[in-house]
């Protein structure tokens, strides 16, 4: 029998890995490519989701988690770190056990969703909430890894973005080709940054025909790349993208300029619309911030910015129950009832 063995064995030579790299692995990849049927329809176009939330530890990081612990282990490294709005702590916590390494995670206090929160404590790791938001964290990471014997396992560590560079792969294998645009949620710009950078290859190689053209999106009250400028007290909902100064800025712009992309801005109203919609409509789960590439497209899609007809792949970047509180929040309380059958299919509407 056969089972998908993990992004760095099933990409093994388009990636910085030799015969002597310790694999560090969950098995992660082989996500989940799905016809979006509602999102076709809205847009005319032929839309995908890249369900990232199927992954191990249930985002989009255990792609470069599983390169950047493993090169660390290589190196000799007995401990790692990094700065986290959630989803790398946990993938980092995750894939620090499977190395037998300490595992280190900066998080702004407060500002994290309980599932990630959750994640990191029951995988073991060394948790510090700090007064601050994520680019401060950010900061503290690198100052500590510059300092101490501990491995920065950031983003700006570049095989992260190795690693998360194959989900653009993935996404060609399975289509015959690049699509015509690609969507994503930005944040501290890695994944816009991975993403293009394996299109790019496969288009180089003549895997791919094309490249996409790359859309980005960025929340309102957490917009510095749209802005142009950093933002200090960044604010949103979608906390996984609380992000006022992005590691990959200059990466992101690049993405979006060799791609004739573009990076936008969706406020929370229509992230949480777009959040709602995936799971009412299309049965797909996601957190809050991976809701953004989705909205995204919508609202291209109202402006009349969307040519039907197009292949579209929109990633989903992490797993609605890592954040579960905004699916709860403004639901009608389930009624109760007795163990009785006539009442029962009474309120369900069967009677
Ligand atoms: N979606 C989710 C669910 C995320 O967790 C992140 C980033 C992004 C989108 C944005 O990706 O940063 O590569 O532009 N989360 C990081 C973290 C910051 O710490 O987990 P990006």
């Amino acid at each position: 029998t056969h089972q998908w063995r993990g992004i760095i064995e099933e990409y093994r030579d388009r990636l910085p890995v030799s015969d002597s790299t310790p694999v560090v692995t969950l098995r992660e990849g082989g996500t989940p490519l799905v016809p979006a049927q509602v999102l076709s329809e809205r847009t005319g176009c032929e839309v995908h989701l890249k369900v990232e939330g199927a992954n191990p530890t249930g985002s989009f990081k255990d792609r470069g988690m599983t390169m950047a612990i493993s090169k660390a282990k290589e190196e000799g490294a007995k401990a790692v770190i990094c700065a986290s709005t959630g989803n790398t702590s946990a993938s980092a916590a995750a894939y620090g056990v499977r190395a037998g390494m300490v595992s280190a995670v900066l998080v702004p206090q407060g500002k994290i969703a309980l599932g990630k929160m959750g994640q990191a404590l029951v995988h073991g790791a060394k948790i510090l909430q700090v007064d601050g938001n994520f680019d401060d964290c950010l900061t503290l990471a690198r100052a500590l890894s510059e300092n101490y014997p501990v491995a920065l396992v950031n983003s700006v560590n570049p095989v992260r973005i190795e690693g998360q560079k194959t989900a653009a792969f993935e996404i060609v294998d399975m289509l015959g080709d690049a699509p015509d645009i690609h969507v994503l949620p930005v944040g501290n710009a890695g994944n816009i940054t991975a993403y293009w950078k394996g299109y790019q290859e496969y288009a180089a190689d003549g895997i791919a025909a094309r490249t996409p053209r790359m859309w980005g999106f960025q929340a309102s009250g957490s917009a510095p790349i749209v802005r142009g400028e950093v933002v200090k007290d960044p604010s949103t909902i979608a906390t996984a993208i609380r992000i006022g100064n992005p590691a990959s800025w200059s990466y992101a712009l690049q993405a979006r300029d060799e791609s004739g992309g573009a990076i936008d801005e969706v406020t929370d109203r229509e992230i949480l619309r777009a959040y709602r919609l995936l799971a009412a409509q299309e049965g797909v789960f996601v957190e809050p911030a991976s809701a953004a590439s989705v909205a995204g497209l919508l609202k291209a899609a109202e402006q009349g910015k969307v040519d039907p007809g197009q292949r579209i792949v929109c990633t989903v970047t992490g797993n609605g129950l890592k954040d579960p509180d905004w699916a709860v929040a403004g639901a009608p309380q389930p009624v109760t009832v007795p163990v009785d059958a006539a009442t029962a299919a009474e309120r369900l509407g069967l009677a």
